[in-house]
């Protein structure tokens, strides 16, 4: 017997979020969609990676706050980690919202199957069952896995990504992090408040490489005060375990070496386009294994797409979601806006956090801008001191105007208490093109941090109320 390919308006190889964001796009608008995942629609963002690893660093901001409970007057018995306890409440999180998200995908008409798919001729996707796709369209959105190191081959045990680290089942006492990026100061923060000795090994010159100077050398300064040690500009060269497997000495630099239980290689991801077939197809893929797109998306193949960590753009799960909408709106015959990645948001749920949008001053003078810029402390804020987190600040980058004037906003920074949450202003600003004068016309409310935020604007037009 031979069975027919089952037909879909949209056929989308991979269900994280670039994938999902387009299915459920896709289907609230009445397409046919058809998702292949080989794991579980959700994908990297919510099982290895974006809501298991901040629901740990909430665990270490809960921790954290309970030991310093006592400047509040609050006397409490010394805290107790219970992380299977952890674990559990990190697992039902996660699963929480993978239910959420299969409920919505049904309640979208779209068809789940389960295997790998691969893309040949004709819009043909063929899942590892045998069973046959066709999309009028197809979406590859297949993501990205941890990069790993020569050297450092994973084990699970010593050696671990992110993948397995939101995985342990109990606390090493000590570890390294290989690389001071997003991830590696995220998992060093959350280790370190949980009363793990870490150290990071860096190759770059500073941490979080992407990120404002100033913003990194407060998270570096904060670092060292815990107690983490940095040390950037080393090379790692290897790691020797013990007779008994419990721990291994990394080597680094000029004839160093740390002891540790665990080391964390945090040194970037790479995406999954091996087995995602295209013979027979034009999809291109380029030397390091990202599918070649145009800024909408789309694959040298005609009616073919991709998205998310497959295409060499930010690996964010919201820009998986802002490429799944260009796509799809595409598809639809909307009007579709590509997305401009020199602007999109980031956020790094480390202690202290980090959010920016736009240029850092570094990157400005080197697009050849000319600039002016303020940096507003939190230490100055109300609402900081109360919640007892005065460290950190509000640095906000503006064009110079031939005048010497602040124009318009190329970015924002900051670095403090709850600065993921208090992005959207700065990302509006940054994206509208904002000048001080129009943004800083608005009212903060007061007693907030986002105060910082309004009087860094202010200081711009050279009417701040605290900052000159
Ligand atoms: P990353 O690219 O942000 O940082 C990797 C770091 O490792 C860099 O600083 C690099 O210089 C360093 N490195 C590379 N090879 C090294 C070596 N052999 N020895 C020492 N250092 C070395 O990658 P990361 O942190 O793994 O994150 C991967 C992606 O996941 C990022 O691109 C980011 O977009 C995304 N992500 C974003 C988060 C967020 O926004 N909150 C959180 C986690 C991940």
């Amino acid at each position: 017997m031979v069975l027919t390919a089952q037909e879909f308006d949209v056929v989308i190889i991979g269900g994280g979020p670039a994938g999902y964001a387009a299915a459920l796009r896709g289907g609230l608008a009445g397409l046919n969609i058809a998702v292949v995942e080989k794991d579980k629609v959700g994908g990297t963002c919510l099982h290895r990676g974006c809501i298991p690893a901040k629901e740990f660093l909430e665990t270490a901001t809960v921790y954290r706050t309970v030991i310093g409970a006592e400047e509040f007057g609050i006397i409490a018995d010394p805290p107790v980690i219970e992380f299977a306890q952890s674990q559990a409440r990190k697992q039902k999180v996660v699963d929480q919202l993978w239910t959420g998200l299969q409920g919505l995908m049904k309640k979208r008409k779209v068809t789940t199957f389960n295997g790998v798919g691969s893309l040949g001729a004709g819009h043909k996707v063929t899942v590892d069952d045998g069973t046959e796709l066709v999309g009028k369209h197809v979406i590859l959105a297949s993501g990205s896995i941890p990069r790993t190191i020569p050297g450092f081959e994973v084990d699970g045990r010593l050696v671990l990504t992110s993948d397995e680290v939101l995985d342990l089942e109990r606390l090493p006492a000590s570890a390294v992090v290989i690389g001071g990026g997003a991830i590696g100061c995220e998992f060093a923060s959350m280790l370190s408040d949980l009363g793990c000795k870490v150290t990071v090994l860096e190759a770059l010159p500073k941490i979080l490489p992407g990120c404002d100077k100033d913003v990194a050398d407060v998270v570096a300064r904060s670092f060292k005060k815990r107690g983490i040690e940095v040390r950037t500009g080393v090379a790692v060269t290897g790691h020797a375990p013990s007779d008994d497997g419990s721990s291994t000495t990394v080597s680094f630099g000029e004839g160093e070496s740390v002891t540790v239980e665990a080391v964390v290689v945090s040194v970037g991801r790479r995406p999954c386009s091996a087995n995602l077939g295209l013979d027979g197809t034009a999809v291109e893929v380029d030397g390091r294994g990202f599918v070649v797109v145009d800024e909408y998306m789309r694959t040298a193949e005609p009616g073919v797409f991709a998205a998310g960590d497959l295409v060499d753009t930010p690996a964010l799960a919201h820009v998986g979601f802002a490429e799944a909408v260009v796509v799809i709106d595409q598809i639809l015959g909307d009007k579709v806006i590509p997305v401009d990645y020199t602007k999109v948001p980031w956020c790094i749920y480390c202690h202290p956090e980090v959010a920016f949008a736009g240029l850092s001053e570094e990157a400005a003078r080197e697009a050849g801008f000319d600039v002016v810029t303020k940096k507003d402390p939190f230490g100055g804020n109300g609402r900081a001191l109360i919640v007892g987190e005065p460290e950190g600040m509000v640095k906000v980058i503006a064009e110079k105007l031939p005048d010497g004037k602040a124009g318009r906003i190329l970015g924002v920074h900051m670095v403090g208490p709850w600065v993921t949450e208090q992005l959207g202003q700065g990302y509006l600003a940054v994206n509208w093109e904002a000048t001080p004068t129009e943004v800083g016309q608005y009212i903060q409310p007061h007693p907030t941090l986002s105060e910082t935020f309004g009087e860094t604007v202010l200081a711009l037009t050279g009417r701040g109320l605290h900052v000159g």
